[in-house]
């Protein structure tokens, strides 16, 4: 018989192994790296600090008892991420097929608590065979705890799930409940039900990357919020991200960086970016990159509704989330899935304390039965809504177009931004000048070119919005850089009251 310190030594060396070396090797030979592979890049070198590595399941049913792994499928704990407290779980596939136990639903919660009480964010390194099937109703319950975890930490830390494997069935609402999901392109995949049951119950034929491969969920879906080539490639963002996130959203823990960019910059190249042409595309992401420090910008959904851009970047080391009207794509217009994808991201920085700076250049809602069948009214309000709600400092700048009631939606001064403003070539306006004067004068103008001219003339100009004190001011763009610093300098300050109540009624 071992004694115990040598059957400890040899408990720990088990957990080391998850399920062997074999099982390993496979996870290397589709690509995916293991589980403890994927904590060591995820974390300062030498900064993880396990949890329950001897955690083992009490399952007595269809043999489970001769199939113990000390840990149970997933590896939990803590570690530092460019010196900052951060919780992770990684699950282990080589373990059961990283199957969701009661056990291992003890120790995501078990971290997501503790998490929630140092204020710190969770990670979730997803690869998992679902619900482990001998356990029945246990790993059902397990998982109900898990999402319950993930809704009491929404809004006190960031929680982010990477999926690395497969996350099929109830696996997919613990990540659907946190901040951002992020997949491995070719490994991973997400459904609520696989390609057998589509098959079975609506004879649709679909392989399970059409189904919920990392493509589908960052362009079409929405799911994603964005995907790497690989394991490496995608812990490596996060490590970005996170460098980006405060950690929790108490305001002292936003983290601030070492002024590399000088906030006094001009930037004299931003208004040769935009077209004189009011009907000439350019790319907004440009426009930004050339504001923020370094061009340093980690974008959430690139892929879906590129008519809007949302990202975090910094002014003067400090973060800041940014949202921009792109005309490169649909003419810049606010759609279903841009009012999503934006909404969301408003409301995750208000959660956390992180100003909103918003480009505005936007003709308007996108026209069509598509959208007003699909509800543009109920999506286009969450923007409305949580632009509306979000009490954080918001800055806004008209680059060119401010239209009809997407102008009002867009952070504008009646939504109670602090600080909006416009570029001289801005048109602040109820539509375009051609559109406008069609409805005034049916046709029936003393001359069609002359009444463009009159309206563009009093109306397709940022004078009258600053006049009513709708703009702050008309400013040069190449100041643009110095004044947004200058403002969220003063705005760090800034304090909203608040009215008791349980909360909001967002349109959902
Ligand atoms: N419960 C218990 N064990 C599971 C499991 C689960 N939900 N999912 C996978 N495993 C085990 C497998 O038995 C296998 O064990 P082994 O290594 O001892 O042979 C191991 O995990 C790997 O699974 P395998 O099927 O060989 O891997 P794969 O890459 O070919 O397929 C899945 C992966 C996830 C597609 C497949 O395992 C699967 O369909 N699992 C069941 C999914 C499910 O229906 N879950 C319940 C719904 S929530």
């Amino acid at each position: 018989k071992l004694k115990f310190k040598e059957r400890l030594e040899q408990e720990r060396q088990n957990a080391l192994l998850g399920g062997g070396l074999k099982r390993i090797e496979r996870q290397h030979a589709k690509g995916s790296l293991s589980a403890r592979e994927r904590l060591e890049l995820l974390f300062d070198d030498g900064t993880f600090h396990e949890l329950d590595q001897l955690k083992a399941h009490r399952c007595h049913e269809f043999g489970m008892e001769q199939q113990k792994y000390p840990g149970d499928g997933i590896v939990t704990g803590y570690g530092k991420v460019n010196g900052r407290f951060v919780y992770a779980f990684s699950q282990d596939f080589t373990v059961l097929g990283g199957s969701l136990s009661a056990t291992h639903a003890q120790k995501m919660v078990k971290i997501m608590e503790m998490a929630k009480r140092v204020g710190a964010p969770v990670i979730g390194l997803n690869d998992s065979g679902g619900a482990r099937i001998q356990e029945g109703v246990d790993s059902l319950g397990g998982y109900a705890d898990v999402f319950q975890a993930n809704v009491d930490a929404s809004g006190v830390i960031p929680q982010i799930s990477v999926i690395m494997g497969p996350c099929a069935g109830g696996a997919v609402y613990s990540p659907a409940m946190t901040d951002f999901i992020f997949m491995v392109e070719s490994t991973s995949y997400m459904f609520v039900t696989g390609p057998e049951v589509v098959k079975t119950v609506t004879n649709e034929d679909v392989t399970k990357e059409d189904l919920g491969g990392s493509k589908v969920h960052v362009s079409k879906s929405g799911v994603a919020h964005g995907d790497f080539e690989n394991d490496v490639a995608a812990l490596r963002a996060m490590r970005r991200l996170l460098d980006f996130l405060p950690s929790s959203n108490d305001k002292s823990t936003l983290p601030v960086k070492e002024v590399t960019d000088p906030g006094d910059r001009l930037v004299p190249q931003v208004a040769r970016l935009v077209p004189d042409d009011p009907n000439t595309a350019y790319d907004m992401k440009d426009v930004i990159r050339q504001l923020v420090d370094n061009g340093d910008v980690f974008e959430i959904m690139p892929d879906m509704a590129q008519n809007i851009v949302t990202g975090f970047a910094r002014f003067e080391g400090h973060t800041v989330g940014v949202i921009g009207n792109n005309p490169l794509t649909l003419a810049g217009c606010l759609d279903i899935n841009a009012s999503n994808k934006a909404a969301r991201f408003v409301r995750f920085c208000d959660a956390f304390n992180i100003p909103l700076v918003t480009f505005v250049d936007v003709p308007g809602f996108l026209p069509g039965t598509e959208q007003e069948f699909g509800g543009i009214i109920r999506h286009g309000a969450k923007l409305l809504f949580a632009y509306a709600e979000a009490s954080v400092p918001k800055v806004t700048v008209i680059t060119r177009k401010a239209y009809g009631g997407a102008y009002d939606v867009m952070a504008s001064k009646h939504l109670r931004a602090d600080c909006n403003y416009a570029w001289p070539g801005a048109e602040i306006a109820v539509m375009g000048a051609k559109g406008a004067v069609n409805i005034l004068y049916g046709g029936k103008g003393r001359n069609v070119d002359e009444d463009i001219a009159e309206y563009t003339d009093r109306f397709a100009n940022p004078m009258v919005a600053a006049q009513r004190g709708f703009v702050d001011d008309i400013i040069d763009p190449q100041d643009t850089r110095k004044i947004i610093c200058n403002d969220l300098k003063i705005l760090r300050t800034k304090k909203m009251p608040e009215i008791p109540k349980k909360h909001s009624n967002i349109p959902l």
